[in-house]
């Protein structure tokens, strides 16, 4: 089958087209015909070899862990899926090797749900990852309510487009910082406060809304953004982190509880995504497609961290 993968880690250079065997499912496991994979920093930052220690991998490895696409065919054991099903995935393995930048991946059924039928299978491959990120982050380290006030940083991002939109359907009072060309973006998202980051203090424009802080903030971009969203948070409240680890000590001192989420499969709460966007509750994220062979240029867009939304690769 045609994949893009690489064989040593590296620049853009690295990722090539190969042939590569086509998956057979094990009895767990549903074998997907992709016919889109979504685009996350996380490929490029696995590219580069920065996850190298923290994750078991093997050459040649194919980049990719957003899937959309049909079922191909099932494992032995799979009774809620069958042929010819719109399926997506978060396609995390245990070993980094078979992505889903490849016209077909065999996945663990934890790691899957039926596709919404409401949205394009190009909108569904942006949603696993980021979704469940947004949800894992929010619900269950930051333990958002109804009522309580959120920060989240990079709104127009994949996993803040989807990170608001979960806010607000729990209730959920939204601040968040994006560019002047992405406030219609996340407004249509509803945020109900944007703060463009590149001409206003994010820092002072919280203090002043917020003066005893937010519930929770949602730092998704690091280094000094996140270490100026300490001073911004309620006592008892939450700062979650999903780019850098943040400081427990600094985190005990102002008496708030600090985490950081590395994202893992979950089918129930994949389920719980889909029906919200099945109701028309939660919208997908906004998306640019290019072509599975464009894979390495789609990375260098993203790796640039301006892209609106999910940059989708069409595979078939
Ligand atoms: N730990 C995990 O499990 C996990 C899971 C998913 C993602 N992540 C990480 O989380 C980060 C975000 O992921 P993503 O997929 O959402 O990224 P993304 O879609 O590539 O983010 C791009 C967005 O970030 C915004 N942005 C860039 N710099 C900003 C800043 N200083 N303040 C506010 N907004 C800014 C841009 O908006 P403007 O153009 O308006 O600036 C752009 O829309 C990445 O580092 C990724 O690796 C971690």
């Amino acid at each position: 089958m045609k994949a893009m993968a690489i064989e040593e880690f590296g620049g853009a250079d690295k990722l090539k087209e190969m042939d590569l065997p086509k998956p057979v499912p094990q009895e767990n496991e549903v074998l997907i015909k992709i016919t889109h994979a979504g685009v996350n920093p996380v490929d490029w930052k696995i590219r580069e070899g920065y996850l190298q220690e923290m994750l078991p991998h093997a050459f040649p490895l194919i980049l990719g862990w957003d899937a959309s696409g049909v079922v191909e065919s099932v494992g032995a054991n799979i009774e809620k899926y069958k042929a010819g099903d719109n399926v997506y995935a978060y396609c995390r393995k245990a070993s980094v090797q078979h992505g889903c930048y490849a016209e077909y991946i065999a996945v663990d059924e934890e790691a899957l749900a039926l596709a919404p039928g409401k949205i394009s299978l190009a909108e569904a491959a942006g949603i696993p990852l980021a979704g469940l990120t947004a949800w894992q982050s929010l619900f269950d380290f930051g333990e958002l309510k109804e009522g309580q006030t959120v920060l989240i940083h990079a709104g127009a991002g994949g996993v803040g487009s989807l990170a608001i939109q979960f806010a607000k359907v729990h209730g959920a009072k939204v601040y968040t910082t994006a560019s002047a060309k992405n406030r219609e973006y996340v407004e249509s998202l509803g945020a109900d406060h944007i703060i463009d980051y590149t001409q206003e203090n994010f820092v002072e424009v919280i203090q002043k809304a917020e003066p005893n802080g937010v519930d929770v903030v949602y730092d998704t971009v690091g280094s000094t953004t996140q270490e100026e969203s300490f001073a911004l948070v309620k006592k008892g409240g939450a700062l979650v982190s999903i780019v850098d680890p943040p400081s427990e000590e600094k985190g005990q001192e102002l008496g708030i509880k600090v985490g950081f989420v590395f994202v893992t499969p979950n089918a129930k709460q994949l389920q719980e995504i889909t029906d919200l966007i099945n109701k028309e509750k939660v919208r997908p994220v906004s998306v640019q497609t290019m072509n599975l062979s464009e894979a390495s240029q789609a990375l260098t867009l993203n790796q640039e961290r301006h892209v609106r939304g999910k940059i989708i690769l069409e595979v078939s």
